[in-house]
């Protein structure tokens, strides 16, 4: 039996124009409507196997919270059925069930006692929830004194250490610091290991590559894909990347141009892999090929070694700002790093159809962790700000790093250690 299953689950929201047509409306006991309807989610249907992880993904506005709503059982479908399996903790936007007027301390025994753990067993726990919340003194104090920080931590706490059989996790994660958002993924991905069921909502699209079973991509309450998680979220990139980048214009892009026109770079014409592509096609990628010093193209390299990765791209109309790069990741596709020719400062200039421009970035590579590493190659238009993407080419070269010894994490800090000892 699934843990969690939606079968054509719709919900419907009302939304009042004015806060007084709510009340006209219940004047009229109902018999006039004064609000609209609006349908924040369609049609869902979705199966999650106990034990699976699956993360939904989309723009704001586009549902997610509310699935997660529907599911913790704080909503109620306005269509189709709903069922889930097991206990369920919800780290949502709102820390679910807390009283104002209580102190941290008596509401997580209220919270923990609603998520069905006895009194002996809070007291248990106790000491590692107030630890993993980490609000000090204040665990004494009324929750109406708490900031939205301290609030958050707390809920996310008790949720998180009550052993749910099913944990919802809104990207509400992401407002807490650095060191407690560390803090609650590593206590997730113990929860996963354990075998509890998740879904799982983030905009950090690694995090859901990296730990979702399966991923669903909502866009405006309906689900548009559903999947494999690299691929789900490959469409939402290539759905929303643009739309979202437009947005965020920042200044800086008209920084001093550096760069050369170099008579001894060559177009290259060969793609060796190619795992996806999406763009406008007003310029396509026509090859890429990574070369040593001596001009021999490389499939295995060494840290430290100097590499050039050399892309060509075939113009097939008029581009006033073209923009070639690459983005470097590893085996589990986390990106390691980007870069394209705006961000090195290397202005190109205006390419019509029928150009190739061929570009060479020269890299000193890093300290990695020996594997296997891809590299995705890309033409745009724009600035690094603003740009759309003509041709986007998913893991086009694959490079082995070759074992130089050992290395912790993804690479090698540049480090001097020192000591000294004082008796
Ligand atoms: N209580 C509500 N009343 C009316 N509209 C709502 C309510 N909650 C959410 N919505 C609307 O429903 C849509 C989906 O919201 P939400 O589930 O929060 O999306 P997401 O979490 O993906 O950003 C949005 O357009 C939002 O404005
Ligand atoms: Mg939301």
């Amino acid at each position: 039996m699934p843990a969690i299953s939606l079968q054509h689950v719709s919900k419907k929201y009302r939304v009042y124009r004015r806060p007084s047509d709510k009340l006209l409306e219940l004047l009229t006991l109902k018999r006039r409507s004064f609000h609209e309807s609006f349908w924040a989610l369609r049609d869902i249907s979705l199966q999650v196997e106990p034990g699976r992880t699956v993360g939904v993904i989309g723009a704001n506005g586009s549902g997610k919270s509310t699935l997660l709503q529907l599911v913790a059982g704080i909503l109620r479908p306005t269509e189709g059925v709903l069922s889930v399996q097991g206990k369920v903790a919800a780290l949502l936007e709102l820390g679910a069930g807390f009283n104002p007027n209580f102190t941290g301390r008596e509401n997580v025994y209220m919270n923990a006692s609603i998520l069905g753990l006895q009194k002996s067993e809070v007291d248990e726990r106790f000491a590692t929830i107030e630890d993993f919340a980490s609000i000090g003194e204040f665990i004494e104090q009324p929750v109406k004194t708490y900031s939205s920080g301290m609030f958050m931590r707390l809920a996310f706490a008790v949720a998180i250490n009550v052993d749910p059989e099913v944990l919802l996790v809104d990207e509400a994660l992401s407002v807490g610091d650095i060191v407690f958002q560390h803090r609650c993924m590593h206590r997730i991905d113990q929860l996963r290991r354990a075998g509890k069921t998740i879904l799982f909502v983030s905009h950090d699209l690694q995090a859901v590559t990296r730990f979702c079973d399966r991923t669903v991509l909502l866009d405006h309450g309906r689900i548009v894909e559903e999947g494999e998680p690299y691929a789900v979220v490959q469409k939402y990139l290539e759905i929303f990347f643009e739309r979202e980048r437009r947005k965020k214009h920042l200044p800086g892009d008209d920084l001093p141009v550096v760069g050369r026109i170099d008579p001894s770079i060559t177009v290259v014409n060969t793609i060796p892999h190619m795992d996806s592509r999406f763009g406008n096609g007003k310029a396509r990628v026509h090859g890429i090929l990574v070369l040593d010093g001596q001009h021999q193209v490389l499939n295995q390299v060494r840290a430290d070694d100097i590499i050039t990765v050399r892309i060509s791209a075939r113009f097939e109309e008029f581009v006033e700002h073209p923009i070639i790069g690459f983005t470097l990741r590893d085996h589990l596709h986390v990106e390691i790093s980007s870069t394209n020719t705006s961000y090195e400062r290397v202005k190109l200039p205006p390419a019509n159809a029928g150009d190739y421009v061929t570009v060479d970035f020269r890299v000193t590579l890093p300290r990695m962790r020996p594997g296997s590493y891809s590299i995705s190659p890309a033409v745009a238009s724009g600035s690094i700000w603003e740009h759309d993407i003509c041709d986007w080419i998913d893991n086009a070269y694959i490079l082995t790093l070759l074992d130089t010894g050992l290395v912790y994490g993804m690479w090698k800090l540049e480090v001097e250690a020192s000591y000294r000892i004082t008796r």
